[in-house]
């Protein structure tokens, strides 16, 4: 058995500089979802068909798998074209040719590999996929002859107003005889609505000879959803989604508004974790034991150790460890950690930096390019100054010191283990441990500058013993 994912075409209907096939569903492009269901189908080969932004379709597909043949179709358009392409690729040993579509995403290979098996007890010619809906508006459509076989599939642009009216359409799933496909395809023409090499009409070709056509009708019609436009990608996105929360519910996780609640195929729950709405968890992000997220965060490559908690925050690549605390309003960015039961606060920013076991940064900080000793405290408002318009440079606290509140760090410097900082302090020089920094210059008062520079105002009426208010 051979596989053939079409995935040549130009995506029209999208509207979008990006390759049809490349939109994203569930953290992956619409192709990997087929290439991993050809995968599982343990084929002798698979084979991707490309043409339409062939360069970026092959790097998604080979960033996934070595296991896939990229074949470039030529400029002859069609379905029926794009697998002829691809046969110049199989053995002639080949029996059976599965086509899958690049733009049919939730197919599932049980559904695929049951298909094969009625396709070789049945000894026919084709099997094809198809599914009665509601709405089959842009889909083939199978025409049955009165004894209820297959007589051909007719497409949407070349059907006549009678066969529009039929729901029952072709899914563009197929198991083909290898053989039948090598006596048609090359006969097929381009007289059509489209002027493409249907390989739809090898349907009608295998009726014309007395060959078998199968059609085997799915019953969850939603398994064979194409993706043609941007709101059939929606409708197929907030469905794998459901599947793929409903799971994790199943597996323990509290999610008690699953559809605000985005979760890519790639992303990893442990029992008691409770989801938040307005979540969302990208990429390569692991959730520990008992830890809350939400509500309102993203996290994109994220590491969440047990009973940590994540509040109304943005996370990329960062690493939050066991009973830590994140936000509300905090924004991690790459290199950010947070060991055990520390803690990033309010409208807090931290990247490339560590925060220790039990540190705080509680309030309105900037952190990069630092290391936040164990048991330290940041006061709020404190900015590591890291840049300095060339080069990034770190800053160390000890742990245990306490610094106060506005303070610069101008890296690269170091804060002693145990040493404190004043309020307002912009520290350029290394703190030693145990010690208190605090700036030379001190506050100056002008005594009586408002009542000489601002007679009668607000402010010097205000400043007169004993006026209550500053209003007249
Ligand atoms: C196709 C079927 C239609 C079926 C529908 C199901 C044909 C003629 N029509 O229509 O009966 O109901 O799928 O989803 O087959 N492609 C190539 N090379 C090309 C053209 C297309 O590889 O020259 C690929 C596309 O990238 C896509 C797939 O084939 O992955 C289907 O092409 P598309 O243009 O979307 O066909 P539909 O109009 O949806
Ligand atoms: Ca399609």
């Amino acid at each position: 058995m051979a596989v053939v994912i079409l995935a040549a075409g130009q995506g029209t209907r999208m509207n979008s500089t990006v390759p049809k096939v490349l939109h994203p569903l569930a953290g992956i492009p619409l192709i990997g979802h087929v290439v991993a269901t050809a995968e599982a189908l343990d084929a002798d080969s698979v084979s991707v068909v490309v043409r339409h932004a062939a360069d970026d379709v092959a790097a998604a597909v080979s960033a996934q798998t070595d296991g896939v043949v990229i074949v470039h179709q030529d400029d002859v358009p069609g379905t029926g074209r794009a697998v002829e392409v691809a046969l110049e690729g199989v053995d002639d040993s080949v029996a059976d040719v599965v086509v899958l579509s690049a733009d049919v995403p939730l197919l599932d290979s049980d559904t695929v590999r049951a298909m094969v098996g009625l396709h070789r007890d049945a000894g026919a010619a084709v099997t094809l996929l198809s599914a009665v809906v509601e709405d089959p508006t842009g889909y083939g459509r199978v025409v049955r002859r009165s004894d209820g076989s297959v007589e051909r599939i007719v497409e949407e642009g070349d059907a006549s107003a009678e066969e529009r009216e039929l729901q029952e359409v072709n899914a563009g799933i197929y198991v083909f005889s290898h053989e039948v496909l090598r006596q048609h395809l090359p006969t097929l023409g381009q007289d059509n609505s489209q002027s493409e090499k249907y390989l739809t009409d090898v349907v009608s070709r295998v009726v014309v000879t007395d060959g078998l056509v199968h059609a085997v009708q799915v019953e969850d019609a939603w398994l064979v959803d194409g993706v043609n436009d941007r709101v059939q990608l929606s409708e197929v996105q907030r469905r794998l989604n459901r599947m793929i929360v409903r799971g994790w519910q199943r597996d323990g996780v509290s999610i008690p508004d699953p559809d605000s609640v985005w979760i890519d195929l790639s992303v990893t729950l442990s029992p008691d974790v409770t989801v938040l709405p307005g979540v969302q968890l990208e990429g390569q992000t692991h959730i520990g034991e008992g830890a809350v997220i939400g509500p309102d965060s993203t996290l994109r490559d994220t590491e969440v150790g047990a009973g940590a908690k994540v509040e109304r925050s943005v996370l990329h690549d960062a690493e939050i460890h066991a009973d830590a605390s994140v936000g509300p309003f905090a924004y991690l960015r790459p290199g950010a950690v947070v060991e055990d039961g520390g803690k990033v606060g309010t409208f807090v920013e931290v990247k490339n930096s560590r925060i220790g076991v039990g540190a705080k940064v509680p309030h309105l900080s900037y952190i990069g390019d630092a290391d936040i000793g164990e048991g330290a405290n940041i006061g709020a408002g404190t900015i590591t100054a890291n840049y300095d318009g060339v080069n990034k440079h770190r800053t160390v606290v000890g742990p245990h010191a306490k610094t106060g509140s506005d303070n610069v760090f101008v890296a690269p410097v170091e804060i002693g283990a145990g040493a404190y900082t004043a309020a307002g302090t912009t520290i350029r020089r290394n703190v030693p441990a145990g010690s208190l920094a605090v700036a030379p210059a001190s506050v100056r008062s002008i005594e009586g500058w408002v009542a000489k520079n601002r007679p009668d105002s607000d402010a010097d009426r205000a400043s007169r013993p004993g006026s209550g208010s500053a209003k007249k």
